[in-house]
């Protein structure tokens, strides 16, 4: 046969075959899980069309095995199944459509929904309570007996129930769960590395499926493992109707099962969570690669059996990868604002989350070095979220020796300054502070909206004011005239009245917004409230020295700093000088006292609460002679608590500090 199916299917077999060896054999994979599950999926959807094009090499045709040569070898109670994978909504229905078909009229499915940890599969033995052994998923049949690892994973119970409440456990029991790096503990992995000059680890699961396999169990020890148990393989006896009850055993026996799993009676349900979940993603402690559903009735689930190594009764959703390869082909350099240098990949185009990327951020020279990225190299991007793509490391299995090291810049290719590493600093600075990137940097930040907000002003129109001469740097913008402003391409009357109304309304923002304008080095809106407070006129701010800046909470020297040096550059000088002449405000508003019912009280926020936003919180209590202060001591005299708070109740609670509500607040003030 040589129809072009068939010439595909023979494509996909050769590549799948030499991408499972590359992971395999070699452990060094040149493509990323979500390519090599596109490429599955594309092979398995056309044996399905056409079954005559499956052959007995095909990788379809074989469960996988991460079997290795340094563990004994264990027999699982029960075959360690796989799951299939479904990509799209339709996938889904389909997937029930197909089960409606065997199961007898008139059958109503329910659903679980859980996440699909992204970890390594392990099977573990309990006999009469006690952890006798735990097995990689090995080959479904066999695995590796990794028992002494895993039992330095300190949220594997060693005994169960781990709760006295928890219900008598059977003579046997066999889980099953997921062992992985939580976000948290992979970054300190790393963070490890880093200090200890060693290279740092690119991808999680492989990680972590390394630290399981380790022939040294101290090694395992000494990384932080977690894992989540979502199905039980076999029992002494206990049957479940549902998954959804067995999870809720799991749990009760006091084995860690992964928050924001959910029952749903309908698979209609479970299509409208999917937008939600790809949010949440982002936000969970550990990495998921998509979700599973299964049909919750375990006996509609033994009733519908096997294909191969997937079971019918339950699917993975796989989200759309986020993870791909790509060429390296160009780094360009970047100058902010603050005259740091940015490094960008230019890549070869590639289809991301929706999007082609063709740049992404290589963070700075530091991490280039320590991940050995070079110029030529076949590299991980990954675009998560609304986060800009970046590049997560090269494949080195993937070099052909034409590779060249990637070096910072030696001057700054705006204005040729050369560039200079402040000590004790992973970046890189263009020191001149006339460099015309950086202003144009700091022009294009100071009219946006999350500084001055000068509606009708964007990048390109500062962009363009400054070619024509017409602005040299922020005060410029508050002497802007009508008549040569009318002169420039696409500007009309009307336009032009707007502008000025609006940079004539941006005269009089609050002191604290000019402050985080400027662009001074660590100082956002948090920290220039906070100055802005303290010092109450840019004048006063002006002639403060370190240790006056220093002195206040929260904010440190190196800070201080750097609000002095801002300040002391004639250039800013000559700046602020303009901003007054030009009639922009350098005051702080007079407070308003609404009372002192708060006089010599101080508080602490923390949590969300219900009506008042955090800011408004603590202007209602220093306009009533309160204090608001950013950390929990004897001296504290209340602790404001709303929704989710962090530490700082629980420090209140140690040391005996009054917690109240917001209800209480606004009693004590008389607004209630
Ligand atoms: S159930 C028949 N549930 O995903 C039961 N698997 O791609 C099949 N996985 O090998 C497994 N989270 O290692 C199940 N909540 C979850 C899961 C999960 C992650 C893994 C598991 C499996 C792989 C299949």
């Amino acid at each position: 046969m040589s129809d072009p199916q068939s010439i595909r299917a023979a494509q996909l077999r050769e590549e799948l075959n030499y991408h499972i060896y590359r992971y395999n054999v070699l452990g060094s994979p040149v493509i990323t899980d979500g390519e090599y599950d596109q490429l599955y999926h594309e092979l398995r959807q056309l044996e399905e069309m056409h079954p005559e094009l499956i052959t007995p090499d095909s990788p379809t045709q074989r469960a996988g095995s991460d079997l290795t040569e340094d563990f004994p070898k264990v027999r699982h109670a029960a075959p360690i199944l796989s799951l299939p994978n479904a990509f799209s909504v339709e996938d889904l229905q389909d997937w029930e459509t197909r089960n409606l078909k065997l199961l007898p009229a008139g059958t109503q499915l329910d659903y679980t929904l859980e996440p699909k940890l992204d970890g390594l599969t392990i099977v573990i033995t309990y006999e009469n309570g006690v952890l006798k052994q735990a097995a990689t998923r090995g080959n479904g049949d066999l695995g590796d007996d990794v028992t002494a690892n895993v039992r330095t994973i300190r949220s594997i119970p060693l005994k169960i129930p781990t709760r006295p409440d928890g219900p008598l456990a059977p003579p046997l029991l066999v889980v099953r769960g997921e062992v992985l790096f939580l976000k948290k503990d992979f970054e300190a992995v790393n963070k490890r590395q880093a200090e200890q000059e060693l290279p740092l680890y690119i991808n999680a699961r492989n990680t972590a499926s390394g630290t399981l396999k380790q022939k040294d169990s101290r090694i395992t020890a000494s990384r932080p493992l977690s894992c989540f148990v979502y199905a039980v393989v076999a029992s002494g006896g206990i049957k479940w109707d549902t998954q959804w009850e067995t999870l809720e055993y799991l749990r009760d026996m006091g084995f860690p099962v992964a928050p924001d799993a959910g029952y749903f009676p309908t698979l209609s349900h479970i299509i409208q969570q999917l937008p939600t979940w790809e949010s949440r993603r982002h936000r969970l402690d550990f990495e998921i690669d998509g979700v599973v559903i299964k049909i919750n009735d375990l006996r509609v689930q033994d009733e519908l059996g096997f294909v191969g190594k997937d079971p019918r009764g339950s699917t993975a959703y796989k989200f759309p990868a986020e993870e791909m390869t790509t060429k390296l082909t160009g780094v360009t350099v970047n100058i902010g604002r603050t005259g740091k240098v940015t490094p960008t990949a230019q890549l070869e185009p590639v289809f991301l989350g929706g999007v082609t990327v063709v740049n992404a951020s290589l963070h700075n020279y530091d991490q280039i070095e320590k991940l050995d990225i070079r110029l030529g190299d076949t590299v991980i991007v990954k675009r998560s979220g609304e986060v800009i793509p970046y590049v997560i490391g090269p494949v080195i299995g993937a070099r052909d020796g034409s590779e060249t090291p990637i070096q910072p810049p030696s001057h700054c290719p705006f204005c040729n300054t050369a560039i200079v590493q402040p000590e004790g600093l992973v970046d890189y600075y263009c020191p001149n502070i006339t460099c015309p990137e950086r202003v144009y940097r700091s022009l294009e930040f100071f009219v946006s909206k999350g500084a001055m907000d000068i509606e009708g002003m964007g990048g390109q129109t500062v962009k363009m004011l400054i070619d024509k001469g017409l602005i040299h740097d922020e005060a410029d913008i508050f002497t802007l005239q009508a008549e040569p402003l009318l002169e420039l391409d696409g500007f009309g009357e009307k336009k032009v009245d707007n502008l000025l109304a609006s940079i004539a309304a941006a005269k009089q923002r609050p002191l604290d917004q000019l402050i985080a304008s400027l662009g001074i080095d660590g100082v956002g809106s948090v920290v220039a409230g906070t100055l802005a407070d303290r010092f109450r006129s840019v004048e006063a701010l002006q002639t403060a020295s370190v240790e006056a800046i220093d002195e206040i909470e929260g904010i440190g020297e190196v800070l201080a700093q750097s609000v002095v040096e801002w300040f002391a550059a004639p250039h800013h000088q000559q700046l602020i000088e303009k901003f007054r002449a030009a009639g922009v405000n350098l005051q702080a508003a007079e407070k308003v006292k609404a009372g002192d019912s708060l006089a010599g009280k101080t508080f602490v926020l923390t949590g969300t609460l219900p009506t008042l936003s955090r800011e408004q919180a603590a202007a209602l209590i220093e306009s009533h002679g309160g204090k608001v202060s950013g950390s929990v001591s004897k001296k504290t005299s209340y602790v404001l608590m709303g929704d989710s708070p962090g530490s700082k109740a629980e420090k209140a609670q140690a040391l005996g500090v009054t917690i109240i509500s917001e209800a209480d607040l606004l009693a004590m003030v008389g607004k209630q």
